[in-house]
């Protein structure tokens, strides 16, 4: 077992204004004068581990800086790790990268290997870290959680989850003020979807295409992607209907969605009209015509999807689908689980960027920045629809999370974290539309705040995808580089760039400089083949 035993040091990077943070846990055993000669040894490590990257990927810039202190690694040895997670972890859960990497510590957006090795995580543990791995505010919270109380059942009060759930609802528009705990997004599909069921009294939910929710029974039925789905039944009452994806799908132009960056496709559509719009809610209503009954229970999406590879609908299509789903007698579930608290930049939801209300809201991941803890938010008459029989949850709810929960909503709001999606986000997403005007293989470039997707492509004109091979290399050399990016969609054809909400901009050129690099090595790589 890893036992904590040194230092966190201070904020890494050049945090501009921003808190400076000098968190010191120490034990007795990490006297800070015996730091000066080790941190010394770190440094001149971690310049040898640049040099060696930068000399074999022509790299130009050098990773930014950063004065935290790892521990010492001090548990098995990594062979012995691989051993383990091939003999006694589930073989469904696999790992990235053709030698997994072994990550030991992080801090804020920065991951730590077992030899002490940084990477600049674009990542955030699958968009999970929204403050930052280890945020000094949310560890001391829990910290101090941690010896008070735990666990109560929910047959008592604490006042962890008024508290909380008081600060939460404080963020949503109304009607949405009543809040329930649960664990894992999946979860808060689920019972999301089992509210719209209750509520309505009907039966048929919608989903988009290539969404992904969750991989219980219920929320498998929704997932629409094929390598989540498995041969035994699932999705009684579930339908899909196409993805309104601009830059792959059969309709899409030159305005159609809200980003910075716009697709390579052109159209004639004047201002405030939406050819591609038009189309794809004409499948929703063919969708209505031939797959379900009068009447639904709802629908479900994200804002932008996530798994999917950073895909943006033409603007107005959800407020129109919402309306046709009300008028179908359905509620609409915004599935927050990846784009909500403030990481969109512009607003702190990302239905809000699509100007509508949702009946029902679901929240993960960032919402407890690495702890286990999710959400489902709605109004007073749907969440009465679960009070008709017992609905009980052990944990949801429980002490620790809405501690945890607490310090990150606090944590958004001091670091200005929004604020810093829209700045920092908005500047990459130029940074990449410059790449893909240079090299041909990258075809789109979308997303909103730190919401990024990268589709790599044969080529322009064909916008086939670039064979997951070649972008899992591309990936692998970001890695090497010491940058950690996502990998999704339907063809696992884009790079997923969704950091912790805390990186900088200099960070971001730094990022920028390293996928530059990689489809440098990617087209001579391709060259010399040929
Ligand atoms: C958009 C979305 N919804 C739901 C889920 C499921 O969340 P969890 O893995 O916490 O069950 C995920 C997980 O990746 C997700 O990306």
């Amino acid at each position: 077992m890893v036992v904590p035993r040194a230092v966190a040091g201070p904020r890494c990077g050049g945090g501009g204004g921003r808190l400076r943070l000098f968190f010191l846990l120490l034990s007795p055993t990490a006297a800070p004068r015996s730091l000066a000669p080790r941190r010394r040894g770190l440094v001149r490590r971690e310049i040898c581990i640049q040099q060696e990257r930068n000399k074999s990927f022509h790299l130009q810039s050098k990773m930014p800086t950063c004065d935290f202190l790892p521990n010492k690694y001090e548990s098995y040895p990594y062979e012995q790790m691989v051993k383990i997670r091939k003999e006694n972890i589930s073989p469904s859960l696999y790992t990235s990268y053709k030698k997994p990497l072994l990550i030991h510590q992080g801090y804020m957006q920065w991951l730590f290997d077992f030899e002490g090795r940084r990477y600049l995580d674009l990542f955030g543990g699958i968009v999970t870290i929204s403050v930052g791995h280890c945020h000094p505010k949310v560890t001391a919270a829990a910290q101090k959680q941690l010896g008070r109380l735990w666990h109560t059942s929910n047959l008592f009060m604490h006042p962890g989850i008024q508290e909380y759930a008081e600060k939460l609802a404080s963020l949503f528009p109304d009607p949405l003020k009543v809040i329930y705990l649960t664990n894992s997004g999946t979860e808060a599909n689920d019972l999301a979807i089992f509210m719209a069921r209750l509520f309505t009294r009907n039966f048929d939910i919608i989903s988009l295409r290539g969404c992904y929710h969750g991989g219980s029974p219920y929320t498998l039925g929704v997932t629409s992607l094929s390598h989540y789905k498995h041969v035994i039944a699932n999705g009684l009452g579930c339908q899909t209907t196409m993805l309104p994806d601009v830059f792959r799908g059969p309709w899409g132009g030159s305005h159609c969605r809200d980003s910075p960056v716009q697709t390579i496709r052109k159209c004639t559509c004047s201002p405030g009209s939406c050819h591609a719009k038009d189309q794809y809610i004409e499948q929703l209503k063919d969708t209505f015509r031939t797959c379900v009954p009068k009447a639904i229970a709802g629908f479900i999406a994200e804002p932008i999807q996530g798994v999917n590879g950073v895909v943006q609908y033409p603007k107005g299509f959800l407020k129109e689908a919402f309306q046709l789903v009300h008028e179908k007698g359905g509620v609409c579930i915004v599935d927050e689980v990846q784009t909500g608290f403030g990481r969109i930049g512009s607003h702190f939801w990302g239905f809000e960027g699509h100007d509508v209300v949702p009946d029902i809201v679901t929240l993960a991941k960032g919402i407890g920045n690495g702890f286990p803890m999710a959400a489902v938010v709605t109004r007073a008459e749907i969440a009465s629809a679960l009070a008709e029989n017992t609905h009980f949850n052990t944990y949801g709810g429980n002490a620790m999370a809405c501690a945890v929960g607490s310090a990150v909503l606090d944590a958004i709001a001091e670091d200005g974290l929004q604020k810093n999606c829209e700045d920092v986000g908005t500047h990459m997403l130029l940074e990449f539309a410059k790449l893909r005007d240079k090299f041909e293989i990258v075809g789109d470039v979308r997303g909103k705040g730190l919401m990024i997707g990268i589709e790599m492509v044969e080529n322009k004109e064909t916008r086939q995808p670039l064979p997951r091979e070649e972008v899992a290399q591309i990936v692998e050399d970001c890695k090497d580089m010491g940058v950690i990016i996502g990998q999704g969609g339907l063809y696992l054809q884009t790079l997923r760039i969704k950091p912790p909400m805390c990186i900088t901009k200099e960070d971001a050129d730094f990022a920028v400089d390293v996928l530059h690099a990689a489809l440098t090595r990617h087209m001579e790589r391709k060259t010399a083949a040929n």
